[in-house]
């Protein structure tokens, strides 16, 4: 007779939590003759390692969504998730160290402070937060971006594509868990814009970094793993895989 042993409990896979998520959010600016519902009830998950693209014509929510996912505004309704941490229930103090910890955020705006050099911009959250900058991953991202001839210059004394890219290496610093970049191609030449790509495809795929980047143009949005389109505060469509034909096909939709 052969005793049978008892069944170990075989490890599943360690359930994987969104990195990023909203439930049901809704973003109202104003009130009455100004009202504007800039996101209507959105429920979206963003996982751990993942590259999304998000389009949409102007005015339809997008930049709303990334600064309500990362914690920069407060939502009027509904959830909001960045890994653990429920931002909607944290005081500000403790959201201000949550975004500080975990999130890079590349401004539609740039938002460069202009008594600071490109350098000194790059590394204030590091500052901020007390930390120094390691200067392996500081030369890496600088000489990825194209900045080392830069780095003294204040913005004023830089193109719009250097600042643009200034913007982007201070998000990337911290080597956040996620990157918010809010059309961070938008002010770029082609070549750059594809190096930038690259890059951003690489934090992915080599650190496991989650970005999510708003993108007027398809060809960038092929670069991601996913396209998300939104339209009046809401997402009509989310296309894995994006091509620039299948986005360029969901944006024509719109139109329709
Ligand atoms: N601070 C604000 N106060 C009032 N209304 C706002 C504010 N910010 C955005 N809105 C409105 O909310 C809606 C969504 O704006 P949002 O900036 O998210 O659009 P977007 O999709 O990023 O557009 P774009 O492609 O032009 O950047 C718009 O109608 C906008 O006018
Ligand atoms: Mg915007």
């Amino acid at each position: 007779m052969t005793a049978t042993m008892p069944a170990l409990p075989t490890p599943g896979p360690a359930p994987t939590r969104p990195v990023a998520a909203a439930l049901d959010l809704v973003k109202v600016y104003g009130s009455d003759k100004t009202r504007v519902v800039a996101l209507d009830h959105v429920t979206v998950e963003f996982g751990r390692g993942t590259f999304t693209a998000i389009m949409g014509p102007s005015g339809s929510g997008k930049s709303t969504l990334m600064h309500c996912l990362a914690g920069l505004d407060r939502i009027t309704a509904g959830r909001v998730f960045l890994g653990d941490h429920e931002l909607n229930a944290l005081s500000d103090k403790e959201l201000t160290r949550v975004r500080r910890d975990r999130v890079g955020f590349v401004f539609q705006a740039f938002n460069l402070l202009p008594t600071l050099t490109a350098r000194q911009n790059i590394v204030l959250p590091l500052d901020l937060a007390g930390r120094k900058p390691d200067p392996t991953h500081f030369d890496q991202v600088v000489a990825s971006l194209g900045l080392g001839d830069r780095l003294d210059h204040r913005p004023s004394e830089l193109s719009g594509g250097q600042q643009q890219r200034v913007a982007i290496a201070r998000a990337l610093i911290t080597k956040p868990d996620v990157i918010f970049a809010d059309e961070p191609t938008g002010a770029l030449d082609s070549k750059n814009g594809l190096a930038l790509l690259a890059y951003l495809q690489a934090c992915v795929r080599d650190l496991g970094q989650t970005i999510i980047m708003v993108t007027h143009d398809a060809k960038a949005a092929a670069h991601a793993d996913r396209a998300l389109v939104l339209f009046d505060g809401r997402i009509v469509d989310d296309i894995g895989r994006p091509s620039v034909e299948s986005v360029n096909a969901a944006l024509a939709r719109l139109d329709a």
